[in-house]
């Protein structure tokens, strides 16, 4: 406990940003998506970095990790205050995020810089950021981090261009999407749905060329169990809800498709599939917004996994190149 407050503390006696960040997001215009504020804002935090500092002085390279860490622990101070200037920019015509409190932690923090008061929401928060981190490190924002950071590029640097990964529908955004389909799904059939008709929708969906969002994973082969997590959450705290209670319908129904299909390694829900109805509960109802959350609590686990690449000495990546004779070879030509 005393760890978890010295370092709580420590964040947020760093949550400040330089004015140059401030600045440039409070110029950004309203139609250039949460993400991309996201990751230019810590792109241009690079003008912090203790790594880039050290880089160009010639400090040794045993050092490396020191510097990453130290520029880590910075960066995962400022992205609350990031995270929140962004939501008021966009969404509450530019009002103040309010100051920080070094008596709290980082996600009692970021709720009140949201502007959100209701202790269960922070609870929710807390269960969110940590199960978002990360869960194996081979994901797109995860291997992206990793990827630029073996060029010895800052941990801003990396961070940021792992965000860009995370922004796309693949990775990501597809919390966003989720939410964007069952309001379809209800705004069309209503919220007393039988599962014939969500049967009939899903394969309206599906044969229409789209994918269920929020269902199937590259690796797991079984329900998510970040999905499980927020399910009992939910549980606990909204059992009533009619957007949470379609979505455990939806449970029942989407599987037993999808292995009819045949093409589905697994169709079971995966972490996108839950998270979009909580947040809508206690009110965050900007759906665009969702995956700077989730890009804020991967922040804990690409970071953590950059300072051991680091402390490694893991060389600079680069795939396998193959002349044409070599590929011509390969498929037999
Ligand atoms: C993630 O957490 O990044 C997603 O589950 C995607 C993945 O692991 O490939």
């Amino acid at each position: 406990m005393a760890q978890v407050k010295a370092l709580s503390k420590e964040w947020a006696n760093s949550a400040d940003l330089p004015c140059h960040v401030v600045n440039m997001l409070n110029t950004f215009p309203s139609n250039l998506h949460p993400m991309a504020q996201f990751s230019a804002a810590i792109t241009a935090l690079n003008t912090e970095s203790m790594f880039a500092k050290g880089y160009s002085e010639g400090v040794h390279k045993t050092k490396y990790w020191e510097l990453c860490l130290e520029d880590s622990m910075d960066l995962i101070a400022k992205l609350p205050t990031v995270a929140a200037t962004i939501y008021h920019n966009l969404y509450r015509d530019g009002t103040s995020i309010g100051a920080i409190d070094p008596d709290k932690d980082w996600s009692a923090n970021f709720t009140s810089m949201l502007g959100y008061d209701d202790p269960q929401f922070t609870e929710l928060m807390r269960l969110y950021l940590t199960i978002h981190s990360d869960h194996e490190g081979g994901n797109v924002s995860a291997h992206t981090t990793h990827l630029v950071g073996s060029a010895l590029s800052d941990p801003y640097l990396c961070f940021a261009a792992g965000m860009c990964g995370l922004a796309g529908p693949l990775h990501g955004l597809a919390n966003q999407e989720v939410l964007k389909w069952v309001t379809k799904l209800r705004a069309e059939i209503g919220d007393d749905i039988t599962e014939d008709q969500l049967k009939e929708f899903i394969w309206k969906t599906l044969k229409s060329g789209q994918v269920v969002p929020g269902y199937g994973h590259a690796v797991l082969r079984k329900t998510d169990p970040r999905y499980t997590c927020q399910q009992e959450f939910a549980l606990k705290h909204l059992p009533d809800d009619k957007l949470f209670k379609l979505v455990a319908k939806l449970y029942n129904v989407v599987p037993p498709i999808l292995t009819e299909l045949g093409k589905v390694k697994n169709p079971w829900p995966n972490v996108d599939a839950q998270s979009g109805v909580l947040l809508q509960y206690y009110g965050m109802t900007e759906m665009n917004y969702y995956t700077v959350l989730f890009g804020l609590s991967r922040a804990l686990g690409v970071l953590s996994s950059l300072v051991w690449d680091r402390a490694l000495g893991l060389p600079i990546e680069r795939p396998k190149s193959m002349s044409t004779e070599e590929l011509k070879k390969l498929v037999g030509a």
